[in-house]
């Protein structure tokens, strides 16, 4: 990965999220002041779980224009909503049940019926939601796996290639599971994306992945390209051990 994509480490878990509630809330209140409502992509798995708890807890301690937003995902497991495998779920109890959003702004992936009906399904949501021609998000929270997928775009999986549609299927051999994501064009039009990766578990991902001269389809992540300066990486110190060594080593 060009060294531009701007990376910022925090010392641990909890100034992370922290810091990346800060920043969402930055995109959220700079997409409303210009264009009257916000647009944002939720990231699965369990690190963002500590950033929803952090916008849960500043939204009660001073209110937050939450009416003006729209909440969508950026991907979504095989799975109903209520199960604990659900990215939504681990939203709602983390974020959608401590904020006043209206529910008709939260835009949940039907992971519980067959993933190319949800996924066409999720395409004409987000087209009848989004204004903008092609759709657009303002801000799309991604995480990254040890493998280097994010959201479902896992390594040797055909929805790499896609470049028209805005949401797929995909059927993920080593889960032998389907999901439904969003794909790189859309994620590419996005007006910022945030990474958030934490935990010593991704260090070794993350230096090969900042150590890429040209993205990668190896490592999917590093195919989330939305142009200068709108893709910003945020890790905390664990996640960053394997760079900052790499970096402390060619200074010397
Ligand atoms: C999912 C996510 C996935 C996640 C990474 C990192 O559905 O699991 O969309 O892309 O962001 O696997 O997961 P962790 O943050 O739990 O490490």
């Amino acid at each position: 990965m060009r060294e531009g994509a701007p990376l910022a480490v925090y010392p641990g878990k909890d100034q992370l999220a922290e810091a990346a509630a800060e920043r969402f809330f930055e995109a959220m209140s700079r997409a409303i002041r210009k264009r009257g409502g916000c647009f944002i992509a939720l990231a699965g798995g369990s690190t963002p779980r500590d950033l929803y708890s952090r916008l849960a807890a500043r939204s009660r301690q001073s209110g937050r224009p939450w009416d003006k937003a729209h909440l969508f995902w950026g991907d979504e497991r095989a799975a109903a909503p209520d199960s604990p495998q659900s990215n939504y779920r681990m939203a709602k109890e983390s974020l959608l049940d401590h904020i006043d959003i209206p529910p008709e702004n939260v835009h949940r992936i039907r992971g519980e019926i067959p993933a190319a009906q949800a996924a066409a399904e999720y395409g004409d949501v987000i087209r009848g939601t989004m204004p903008s021609r092609p759709p657009r998000f303002d801000l799309v929270l991604l995480g990254v796996g040890e493998d280097g997928h994010t959201a479902s775009l896992f390594p040797g999986t055909p929805v790499l290639d896609e470049g028209c549609k805005d949401v797929a299927a995909v059927y993920v051999e080593k889960l032998q599971s389907w999901r439904v994501t969003l794909t790189c064009p859309i994620l590419n039009r996005s007006r910022q994306v945030i990474f958030l990766v934490a935990g010593p578990s991704k260090a070794g991902i993350m230096e090969r992945i900042r150590s890429l001269k040209t993205p990668s389809k190896e490592y999917p992540a590093s195919l989330v390209q939305a142009g200068e300066g709108r893709v910003q990486w945020m890790l905390d110190q664990q996640a960053a051990r394997l760079i900052e060594n790499r970096r402390e080593a060619a200074e010397e």
